[in-house]
């Protein structure tokens, strides 16, 4: 009964407090589909039956970074490495667009070979070319860099701060720091990007109060996008013999986090769905209302390698459109034909 109160107030607009986002994740058995259906009705409410598709373009598996967590880390030898040149990336990006993308993103490690003139200039000869929202997804960069790229037609930025948790932060970024992190975003916004931050669920060190603290980082972010997806343990990483996260823990985060963020764009992770076999149906249905389907040619997609078990890394780009189609169409969705801005961009204008 208490469960539901909360839930209610959810409905009613409820700003929550932290001990109430805590409190909102630890649900019983038996109150979790009242948590989902409650995120799911919200997302309806919001955005109606359309889900919307970005098309992933990962132009460079090569990172400078040596984040505990992910199979790109630099100290990594145990992956093949590949850049895209210019033309391929513009190839890709227009070939996506003519099966039926309407925003893509555009997806590296931290790679100083690409140049903030150089990709100021695969976004414009990728609009030039066809109608598209771009995202980048090429980590931290200065002041100066996010404004020429914005200039050259970069609409949104998707930089995930991971963890909310300035000691688990450091700990998992080595030579990184917390502060340029919320740096970069506050940037972002302040060009009038559409922001994406995120998180990951089930990280070592990680706790109930962290993730809800998390989430309230979200709403003071003021996120147009937010990316969930549940750590997904990395032999060829130093946090190799740490568990993985839960589709369960994942699914709250995303549940709550729409509770507490209502017009966020919220996908249904690619991580979520190599957890599960039907993650991204689960998470579609517990308030996601965005997936990510990769468009790259076969070749490339099992070296792009995060993470293992990575869904998606066998199959053709047309394959992967017709497939989420499919899943959505499944659970009585549709796939929307707009460019799916946040529509907190739409009210800002
Ligand atoms: N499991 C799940 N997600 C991961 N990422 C990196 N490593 C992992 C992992 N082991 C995600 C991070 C990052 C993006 C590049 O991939 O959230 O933002
Ligand atoms: Fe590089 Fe991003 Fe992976 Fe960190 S998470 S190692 S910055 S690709
Ligand atoms: Fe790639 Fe289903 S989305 S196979």
């Amino acid at each position: 009964a208490e469960y539901d109160d909360m839930l209610k107030k959810a409905l009613n607009g409820a700003r929550f407090t932290k001990e109430e986002v805590i409190f909102l994740l630890k649900p019983e058995k038996d109150e979790m589909d009242a948590l989902f259906q409650t995120a799911d009705r919200i997302r309806k409410a919001v955005f109606g039956d359309y889900v919307h598709l970005r098309g992933i373009v990962e132009f460079s598996n090569f990172c400078e970074r040596n984040c505990l967590y992910c199979g790109l880390r630099k100290n990594n030898r145990n992956i093949t490495r590949y850049r895209l040149m210019p033309e391929e990336i513009v190839d890709i990006a227009a070939y996506a667009v003519s099966i039926g993308y309407k925003t893509l993103v555009l997806q590296s490690g931290e790679d100083s070979f690409y140049t903030t003139g150089l990709l100021c200039d695969v976004i414009k000869r990728i609009k030039e070319r066809v109608d598209v929202a771009i995202t980048l997804s090429i980590g931290e960069r200065d002041f100066e860099d996010y404004r020429l790229l914005r200039e050259a037609g970069a609409d949104r930025y998707l930089i995930k701060q991971e963890t909310s948790n300035r000691e688990l932060y450091r700990k998992l970024h080595p030579g990184m720091s917390y502060e340029n992190r919320i740096r970069c975003q506050k940037d972002l916004k302040s060009l009038r990007y559409e922001l994406g931050t995120g998180n990951m669920v089930g990280l070592p060190w990680q706790n109930v109060e962290t993730l809800a603290e998390d989430i309230i980082f979200f709403r003071e972010m003021d996120a147009d996008m937010i990316g969930i997806g549940p750590f997904i343990s990395n032999p060829n990483t130093p946090l190799g013999r740490f568990p993985s996260g839960t589709v369960e823990e994942t699914l709250k985060v995303l549940a709550v986090t729409r509770l507490v963020n209502p017009l966020v764009n919220l996908p249904a992770t690619t991580a979520l769905g190599s957890l599960d076999s039907f993650g991204r149906q689960k998470g579609l249905m517990a308030g996601a209302n965005v997936v990510m389907p990769n468009v790259m040619p076969v070749n490339y997609r099992r070296l792009y390698e995060i993470y293992p078990s990575k869904i998606c890394t066998g199959e053709r780009p047309e394959a992967c459109r017709h497939c989420i189609e499919g899943i959505i169409n499944s659970i009585g969705r549709k796939v929307s034909t707009g460019y799916g801005e946040s529509p907190k961009s739409l009210r800002r204008g």
